[in-house]
């Protein structure tokens, strides 16, 4: 992360937080853009009175919300989600997405598929021609986990298991385990989509496809928005 890049992602966050307007509910991401746009949200309400609601897409995030004096409730105590803002690795020019980075792709998924609309916030270097390069993240049940790392490794998927940085298995706020797939370039989503989702063991996996309606890209001068 060169300081460029977080100084475009933060240009993206505080643009994304503009879109956040009194009496709403908001879904939050997860990951560092995600929360450069919490500190800001946070500044918002304690420095100019702004009144919303959020929905976390993590345990880390709805803890930095909540420190900052941002109200989190549950997404079941709740009928639907105005706006989700979250981050992404890799959006491509059809709005195909990898999402995942940071291992939350479970909830953030959740919490997009019950939002009216979702905005990602991004800098320009995860702009790409197509996804893949980044590595794609597959939140897998831990119980015969061995089995599905076997299948994806014989269908030339490359798949490592996530460590954390002592070395141990990464595991999700669910407690689930990732599988993260190197493969470099991915030329049909819709079907990579598809054969994962259909593996027994796979809970969710972090291609986003049809699901960001606008995407907020920092880059010099003022932050472009795709729609
Ligand atoms: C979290 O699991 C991810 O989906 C993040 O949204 C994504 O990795 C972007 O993270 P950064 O904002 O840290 O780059």
């Amino acid at each position: 992360n060169s300081e460029l890049q977080n100084k475009l992602k933060k240009a993206a966050a505080v643009k994304a937080a503009d879109y956040v307007k009194d009496g709403m509910i908001v879904g939050l991401g997860s990951g560092s853009t995600v929360t450069m746009l919490v500190d800001e949200l946070g500044r918002r309400v304690q420095e100019k009175g702004l009144k919303f609601t959020g929905v976390s897409t993590s345990i880390s995030t709805a803890k930095q919300a909540e420190s900052l004096g941002i109200k989190i409730v549950d997404l079941d105590s709740i009928d639907t989600i105005d706006l989700t803002i979250d981050g992404a690795d890799q959006v491509d020019s059809d709005f195909n997405g990898i999402k995942g980075g940071g291992g939350n792709l479970l909830w953030e998924k959740i919490v997009a598929a019950n939002s009216k609309k979702l905005i990602w916030i991004v800098d320009k270097s995860k702009v790409v021609d197509r996804i893949g390069a980044f590595p794609l993240a597959v939140d897998v049940e831990p119980f015969g986990s061995h089995h599905v790392l076997k299948k994806f490794s014989d269908a030339g998927f490359n798949p490592v298991v996530r460590t954390d940085k002592d070395g141990k298995v990464f595991k999700t706020d669910s407690n689930n385990i990732i599988l993260d797939l190197h493969l470099h370039e991915i030329n049909n989503p819709d079907k990579l989509a598809d054969t994962l989702i259909n593996t027994v063991g796979v809970v969710e996996h972090g291609l986003f496809l049809n699901a960001v309606n606008e995407v907020v890209v920092g880059k010099e001068g003022a932050p472009q928005i795709l729609i």
